[in-house]
């Protein structure tokens, strides 16, 4: 039995390596673990704080998501109140605030900084000897609400600070563009409306009153404000915004200008540049970077005079809606497609947005005809936000969904609690068969390159592919009269067909297009049973039992297989040779001690094998690869003629290996 300060530092420690590991994915998006080892180190830490609950604290990493859902939120009356921002929306007006500036601070040589305006929920983090002890959102500016034990799952936000600060940190909670797609479709298959916006759904998520369902929502904060900071002097922003960042904060991107044309080219810059962002941005701050300067320029009652907003031109237009088309998708799903009036936004000609859904078209009253606005944001699909019924003459025609399949006839379904019509012809209707072997062949799929929409539909026009698996019977003499296709094209794509068959097993559960499985549970699933004959043995409690897995997927899995039609495809794929099985690919069975969970460095001429030949050794074994020599290198492997890395290893007392050491670890 270990002692109990044996227990205390060891849970100090775990504690420590994993805010350090959290900083390093979520603050810097530059993880130096897997996913699995971090998980390793909570597992450890769960366990540790479970047998002595006494040792267990607050601020621990293992207690973001802790709090029995709420009633209510409780209101809180802000220090200082949260002023809103006046704006500039071309740069004249740009131009008019940099003069106002200049006059009320009586001169012209000033540091300005420029930050992105975060489109999310402005909260405010209280902490007090360096714990967050309390969150609250803007609200109304004067008051907010407390929302500290949703704040406390986000996992760019610090729990405990290296230093045992008093003071306020304010900044934005968002959502990515990519999880705010993401919830928006989960919700629509939900039949639930979807957010408007990621600021809606940063909203909507900060103000859930079950943390559980707060923390399923993948927030992230970004910090650009210190305030009541106690017992330290500071006297410039850029000076606070280095200080949060030395302390483990996601810092708001910024940058100094010292004049209006500077200024004004860091707008034009971000107003192109801000759809490369992983997250949404309305605008920029631009505030004087002089704490004194601020102070003697003083507010107005809603806003400082020492900052402004610039807001970027709209991207939203209006178009007509000429027409509405349904396509039909790989499940089935009739979509409603808007045809538009061509129009350019932001870059791009839009003439097509989605209607998701019958429920979104009555909910939206789009008709054909409609004068509408259109809204492109970033890559995501462009959307209609409204219809402008002021410009509505009569003509206009309400859109009614089809009762049968566009493609192939038969009845559409809208089942009970599904928002979706689905074509009822599983087995015969063309468009799904299309999609579904375009799904079959995709890169998450079976991955088969050279084969593509063209070559399909002639494939599928010739009556050669009545299923997915009937790509595994093509022969030479099947492809050489078709168009663009000589011999070595042919040839070309028998051999990417026949490189598929031995893909791994979470690609083929996921090519089966299996509704509601998709790249990411087709993982999970592979991960838990090894093969697909186990898999369609498994029952929906069983499938239940896992954490990633609900009754909508366990549901959808243990149909697909009761499918007298599914079994036959995979019985023919396996007739073909595909593999069916998680079998030879890595995982447990072929860990080596002494490699997994290893980081090795290369470095010189190897006399053996490539690098890349050498990497996938010691991957295929369980161990990590990396190109630079860091404290967490374990070993670093010399061949001929290696230079500064051996300097650092051996600075770094890191392991050096030769050649015939590293082969000794495989023996
Ligand atoms: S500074 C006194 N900097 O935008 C106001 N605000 O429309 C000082 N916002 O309420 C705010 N990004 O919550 C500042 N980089 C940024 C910001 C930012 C977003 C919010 C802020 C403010 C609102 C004004």
């Amino acid at each position: 039995m270990p002692d109990k300060a044996t227990i205390r530092e060891r849970i100090e420690k775990l504690r420590e390596e994993i805010r350090y590991h959290e900083y390093r994915y979520y603050v810097l998006d530059s993880p130096e673990i897997s996913d699995a080892e971090f998980d390793q180190l909570m597992r450890e830490l769960e366990k540790l704080e479970e047998e002595y609950p006494e040792l267990r604290t607050p601020d621990s990493p293992t207690q973001r998501v802790g709090g029995e859902p709420l009633d209510a939120f409780e209101k809180i009356e802000h220090s200082v109140p949260m002023l809103s921002l006046s704006n500039a929306f071309n740069e004249g007006e740009l131009r008019d605030f940099v003069e106002r500036v200049y006059r009320l601070a009586g001169r012209r040589d000033l540091d300005f900084l420029v930050e992105h305006k975060i489109d999310g929920l402005t909260a405010v983090l209280r902490y007090e000897e360096g714990v967050l002890t309390l969150a609250a959102t803007r609200g109304n500016g004067i008051v907010g609400e407390v929302v500290t034990e949703n704040i406390r799952t986000i996992r760019s936000v610090p729990l405990r600070l290296p230093e045992p600060l008093t003071m306020e940190v304010r900044g934005e909670v968002y959502i990515s563009k990519r999880d705010f797609q993401r919830i928006n479709e989960e919700r629509l298959e939900q039949g639930e409306e979807p957010f408007a916006n990621p600021r809606n759904a940063a909203a909507g998520s900060v103000r859930q009153l079950d943390p559980r369902v707060a923390a399923s929502r993948s927030l992230s904060m970004q910090v650009y404000d210190l305030v009541n900071l106690e017992g330290r002097e500071i006297r410039t922003d850029r000076e606070a915004l280095e200080l949060l960042q030395s302390l483990g904060f996601k810092v708001n991107w910024y940058r100094s200008c010292r004049n209006v044309d500077e200024l004004i080219e860091v707008c034009n810059e971000w107003t192109i540049k801000r759809d490369d962002l992983l997250f949404e941005i309305d605008g920029l701050v631009i505030k004087v970077n002089d704490l004194a300067l601020r102070e003697q320029m003083g507010t107005t009652a809603k806003s400082p005079r020492w900052a402004i907003a610039y807001k970027f031109p709209a991207q939203q237009k209006t178009s007509i809606v000429k027409d509405i088309v349904i396509t039909v998708g790989r499940t089935g799903a009739l979509t409603p497609t808007a045809i538009l009036e061509p129009v350019h936004i932001a870059g791009s000609t839009i003439s097509r947005a989605t209607l998701h859904n019958e429920d979104e078209i009555r909910r939206k009253d789009v008709r054909i005809g409609d004068h509408v606005l259109v809204q492109k944001a970033g890559d995501v699909i462009p959307e209609i936000v409204k219809v402008i019924k002021e410009k509505r003459d009569g003509s206009e025609q309400v859109f009614q969904m089809p009762e049968r399949c566009p493609v192939c006839g038969a009845e559409a379904i809208r089942e009970e609690g599904e928002a979706v019509i689905r074509c009822s012809n599983v087995a015969g209707c063309p468009a799904q068969l299309r999609e579904g072997i375009l799904h079959f062949i995709s890169r998450d799929a079976m991955n088969i390159e050279g084969v593509g929409p063209a070559l399909v539909d002639q494939l599928l026009e010739k009556g050669l592919l009545k299923d997915y698996a009937d790509l595994y019977a093509l022969k030479e003499e099947d492809l050489l009269p078709l168009e663009r296709m000589g011999k070595k094209s042919a040839a070309n794509v028998l051999r990417a067909i026949e490189a598929s068959k031995d893909r791994p097993l979470h690609n083929l559960i996921f090519a089966l297009g299996i509704r509601h499985v998709g790249a990411g549970v087709a993982r999970v699933l592979a991960g838990a049973y090894k093969s697909i004959d186990e898999l369609a043995r498994v029952s929906r409690e069983d499938l239940e039992a896992i954490d990633e897995i609900g009754p909508a997927i366990a549901g959808s899995i243990v149909n697909f297989f009761r499918e007298e039609r599914n079994l036959r495809v995979i019985e023919k794929l396996r007739g073909h040779g595909v593999k069916m099985s998680a079998e030879g690919e890595g995982e447990a069975a072929a860990l080596l001690e002494g490699i997994a969970g290893k980081r090795f460095v290369f470095t010189g001429t190897l006399q053996n094998f490539t690098r890349t030949e050498a990497s996938e050794k010691v991957l295929a074994a369980g161990g990590k690869v990396s190109s630079a020599v860091s404290k967490n290198t374990d070993y670093l492997v010399a061949g001929e003629g290696g230079g500064s890395k051996l300097d650092k290893a051996r600075e770094l007392g890191v392991t050096i290996l030769t050649e015939e050491e590293f082969l000794e670890l495989f023996k």
